[in-house]
């Protein structure tokens, strides 16, 4: 019989603190009805003090107690970010010693909002090398500490969470299976949609000011085009390759960045709106932490019920993109 990795619990925590659309009229030229009309974006969630590892750390405790484990059961640690604490030590690291383990191997992974189905995707190649494997598996972002609060084009659209998945080998038909993930990139288009600041191409001389090569700084429309065009394609490849079709699926959740976005996708890949799940309209673009807060949100709230096969499409900076199929 082959193994496959399971998601064992899940978990997503958001700071407290909301900025709804009007908040945002006070600090750019911008409306709520231009804002929910492009994006479907009603409020995000914003840190006051928090950091992506304080995020990352409630969010592990709920999938960690989901999963019925104690952390110190675990062996991996992964967080997918862009933004976390420090390059140095490791987010992941920081969500270790605050986890109050030690020993096992620890890694941060760099995808942008693809990040967290690409760790799920290094997950399952671990849990393939030793079933013995439990792997804590998180996207956690402070989007909004990389956001220019002078740009009304990009401001507006993140917010700030964490979502958390413990991994582990099993056999049999139980909830969680992962059937499949794909993970795909292409350099070419990368500069659209950036962060350059901090990097060795934009390193630090005395005396330099923060400028806005240290935010994020998107070409809205050529992303908006790639995100429909490959979230689309890679769920109709992941499909194919499992003898699956859309009509299979019962739940479609893509990366939530643009309700505009989601519903494209969810029209080219031929599935009922209603199979379709969206909570862009609380959190906002959460990068890496989209994907686990909404498969958490979708668990807790029953949109995704036991049996439900669900597919996750992602998007986003590289540009990468991915998917995958699990069946609950
Ligand atoms: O997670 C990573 C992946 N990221 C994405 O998936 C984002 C993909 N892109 C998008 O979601 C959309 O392109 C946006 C929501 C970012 C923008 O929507 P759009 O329909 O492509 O608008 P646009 O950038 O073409 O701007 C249209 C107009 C412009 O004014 P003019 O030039 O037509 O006079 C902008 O200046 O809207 C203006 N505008 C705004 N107006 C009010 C841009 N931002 C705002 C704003 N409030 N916040």
């Amino acid at each position: 019989m082959s193994t496959f990795s399971y998601i064992k619990g899940l978990g997503f925590h958001v700071p407290e603190r909301i900025y709804t659309n009007t908040d945002l009229e006070k600090i750019v030229d911008t409306n709520d009805e231009w804002i929910t009309s492009r994006t479907g974006i009603k409020q995000r969630h914003v840190v006051e003090d928090e950091t992506c590892h304080d995020l990352a750390y409630e969010a592990s405790l709920k999938a960690l107690q989901e999963a019925g484990m104690e952390a110190e059961e675990l062996t991996h640690v992964i967080v997918a970010t862009f933004t976390g604490d420090m390059p140095i030590p490791s987010t992941s690291c920081l969500l270790m010693e605050r986890l109050g383990i030690k020993n096992i191997a620890a890694m941060d992974l760099s995808a942008a909002c693809s990040g967290f189905v690409y760790a799920v995707e290094v997950a399952r190649a671990l849990i393939n090398l030793d079933p013995t494997a439990k792997i804590l598996v998180c996207g956690a972002e402070v989007v909004t500490s990389r956001v220019n609060w002078e740009d009304r084009s990009t401001c507006v659209l993140f917010g700030d969470g964490a979502g958390a998945a413990v991994m582990v080998a099993g056999t049999g038909d139980e909830s969680g299976k992962i059937l499949d993930t794909l993970v795909r990139a292409d350099g070419n288009h990368g500069m659209n949609l950036t962060v350059k600041g901090g990097g060795s191409a934009y390193s630090y001389k005395a005396g330099d000011t923060v400028g806005v090569e240290n935010f994020v700084e998107m070409q809205g429309r050529e992303i908006y085009k790639h995100a429909v065009r490959s979230m689309t394609s890679i769920s109709n490849e992941i499909l194919k390759r499992q003898g699956l079709s859309i009509d299979d699926v019962d739940v479609l959740l893509p990366h939530q960045a643009n309700m505009r976005i989601i519903e494209a996708v969810g029209k080219k890949l031929g599935i009922l709106r209603e199979k379709v799940f969206a909570n862009v309209d609380k959190y906002g673009n959460t990068s890496a932490a989209s994907i686990p807060i909404a498969l958490a949100d979708a668990r807790e709230s029953g949109f995704i019920k036991d049996g439900d096969l669900v597919l996750l499409a992602t998007f986003g900076g590289g540009l990468t993109w991915g998917s995958s199929l699990i069946q609950f």
